[in-house]
């Protein structure tokens, strides 16, 4: 039986939601729901996979602690398996949606290498896959994407036998890098569907989560200093081959970038981000 809604100041949260979307969906290189966009950054996320400490990892040590061998565990958007990696060890079956080829491939490639048996990737969005119920359900930086939001949770809430999980921002990608933004496209950064918006559109739909705020990721470490330009590049929605602004976001990163022993530098650009959870009845 789903709680009463409560409409947190009156709002409409799903309408909220939606514009929001279109809003962000307007940004020069968003990459939204174009899965071929995806296709391009499968690369950066297979390297955030493997980059990722299961020891420490938020959402995978939030998730870890509600699993059971025996569990079915689904991962919608499941990227290059950021996510699924770590957690196929801990039950019995996978199953990883995504919709962008490119992912897939980063995905396959790294199930592979850690022979990871239980995995299984359905080439399909969500609102088009056909999935049977999973004990757990995880959704990872993509619901901020969903323009109709309210039937992608409902799927996703009938599907789920006991918990459903999702992972959001608590601020834009690029808060750290909004003085940069400001100068480059002469406007703030747009906003876009966060924590704040989805816990109270939950509420609105009779759905009342449990949260938890990460904590801030430690500060990032690049190669150097044109690793770090790229980066933010990437972050100012910029196409890779924009050389316009690099003098500009030079000089910004130079202030906030400390050189480390190895000649590499550590500076903090990473936004928040909030897990938000239900149990099932
Ligand atoms: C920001 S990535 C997140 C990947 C992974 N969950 C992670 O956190 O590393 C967003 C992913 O959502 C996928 N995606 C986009 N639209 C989707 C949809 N309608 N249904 C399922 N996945 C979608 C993209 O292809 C992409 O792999």
């Amino acid at each position: 039986m789903p709680a009463d809604k409560i409409a947190a100041g009156g709002a409409d949260w799903v309408e909220n939601w939606a514009q929001l979307v279109r809003e962000r969906d307007t940004r020069p290189t968003r990459a939204g729901t174009n899965v071929n966009a995806w296709d391009e950054r499968a690369a950066r996320f297979a390297q955030m996979a493997e980059d990722l400490d299961p020891e420490s990892d938020p959402l995978v040590t939030t998730v870890a602690r509600s699993l059971r061998p025996s569990d079915s565990l689904l991962d919608v958007g499941a990227g290059a398996g950021r996510y699924t990696m770590p957690l196929a060890p801990l039950v019995g079956r996978v199953t990883a949606v995504e919709p962008s080829a490119g992912m897939r491939g980063a995905l396959e490639r790294g199930v592979a290498a850690r022979s990871l048996a239980n995995v299984t990737v359905i080439p399909a969005s969500w609102q088009d896959a056909a999935v049977d119920s999973h004990d757990v359900v995880l959704v990872a930086n993509v619901i901020q994407m969903i323009e109709d939001v309210v039937p992608f949770i409902e799927k996703l809430d009938a599907t789920a036998r006991r918990a459903c999980y999702l992972f959001i921002r608590v601020e834009p990608r690029e808060a750290a890098l909004a003085p940069l933004w400001r100068q480059v496209w002469g406007s703030e950064p747009l906003r876009e569907p966060n924590f704040l918006d989805l816990y109270n559109l939950l509420f609105s739909l009779g759905i009342r989560p449990q949260a938890r705020l990460a904590v801030r990721r430690p500060e990032e470490r690049f190669a150097d200093l044109d690793a770090a330009v790229a980066m933010a590049r990437a972050t100012l929605s910029l196409t890779p081959d924009d050389r316009r602004h690099d003098e500009r976001i030079r000089s910004f990163l130079e202030g906030r970038l400390t050189p480390q022993g190895d000649g590499s530098l550590a500076g903090s650009f990473s936004p928040q981000s909030a897990i938000v959870w239900w149990d099932k009845a």
